[in-house]
């Protein structure tokens, strides 16, 4: 597990270092995915091959899942999840919240997990089993924060209808929280909750890429990490904060029906 986690640091240090020195201005050419704001850069794609090649010159064999290349077949029970830039928008308007963000799932399950806030000079790392850390300290999550006090980091999809859904969602729970931040990256608001700098985080339509690794740091530093009714953790719906207030939460969304998208 140490040598996945050293091996992941390493890369992600590397990419972010590319992207950084390479950082791009508003006027750079970009393409659109599943919509006219779902933005990819150049330095997306270029930073998801330098990981690729670094983790198959380490490991070859070994099978990876990226957001900009799909998966890549092997024979290997190991999987290496990456999402090469998390927060696209903020890194193409030099906001700082942005990652790179790589886990390693053996045999279905994520053991390792590194996501580096570039801007931040900040990599939180977590491993199965051996808590989360951010430069040398062990996070812990906020316990016994009560609903009404919380602050709940969440995120909106980039198709409109979503949009509109996740939009009546909110307007419910800011009156029934302390209040709300939408920051830009899920990577980077999982492991703010892992820091104690938000309480909680929710979000309909977010990808394994994007919380396979910050997931396990949130989930080691205490924190709950799942979906709606008992459910995992999926693209349909993410649900994260220590537990009594994960409860909490949850009641108060679930009769919102936050998967639906129209
Ligand atoms: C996005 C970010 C954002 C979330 C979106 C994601 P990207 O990832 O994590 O916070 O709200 O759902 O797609 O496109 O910047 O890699
Ligand atoms: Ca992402
Ligand atoms: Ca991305």
């Amino acid at each position: 597990m140490t040598d996945f986690l050293r091996l992941a640091e390493d890369i992600a240090r590397e990419a972010g270092e590319m992207l950084l020195a390479k950082r791009p201005t508003m006027s750079e050419e970009v393409e659109t995915k599943s919509s006219p704001t779902d933005v990819v850069t150049a330095l997306d794609k270029a930073s998801e091959e330098l990981i690729r090649e670094r983790i198959l010159a380490a490991r070859p064999g070994d099978r990876i899942l990226g957001e900009e290349g799909g998966e890549e077949p092997g024979a290997s029970d190991v999987r290496w999840i990456v999402d090469p830039i998390d927060g696209t928008v903020n890194f193409l308007y030099g906001l700082p919240d942005w990652a790179v963000s790589i886990a390693v799932e053996v045999g279905g399950r994520v053991v390792a997990g590194v996501v580096n806030v570039v801007p931040r000079g900040e990599v939180f790392t977590a491993a199965l089993g051996e808590g989360a850390h951010l430069g040398g300290e062990r996070l812990r999550c906020n316990t016994g924060v009560p609903l009404a006090q919380a602050l709940v980091a969440t995120g909106f999809g980039y198709a409109k209808d979503r949009r509109a859904a996740q939009g009546r969602v909110v307007a419910e729970v800011l009156p029934r929280v302390r209040d709300i931040r939408r920051g830009g990256s899920c990577a980077v608001d999982l492991c703010s909750l892992a820091a104690g700098r938000v309480d909680a985080y929710y979000e309909r339509g977010v990808n394994h890429w994007d919380f396979a690794a910050a997931g396990l740091v949130a989930t080691e530093s205490g924190a709950r990490l799942g979906g709606l009714h008992g459910r995992p953790v999926s693209p349909e719906f993410a649900l994260c904060a220590a537990p009594g207030l994960f409860d909490e939460l949850h009641d108060l969304l679930a009769p919102l029906d936050p998967e639906r998208d129209a």
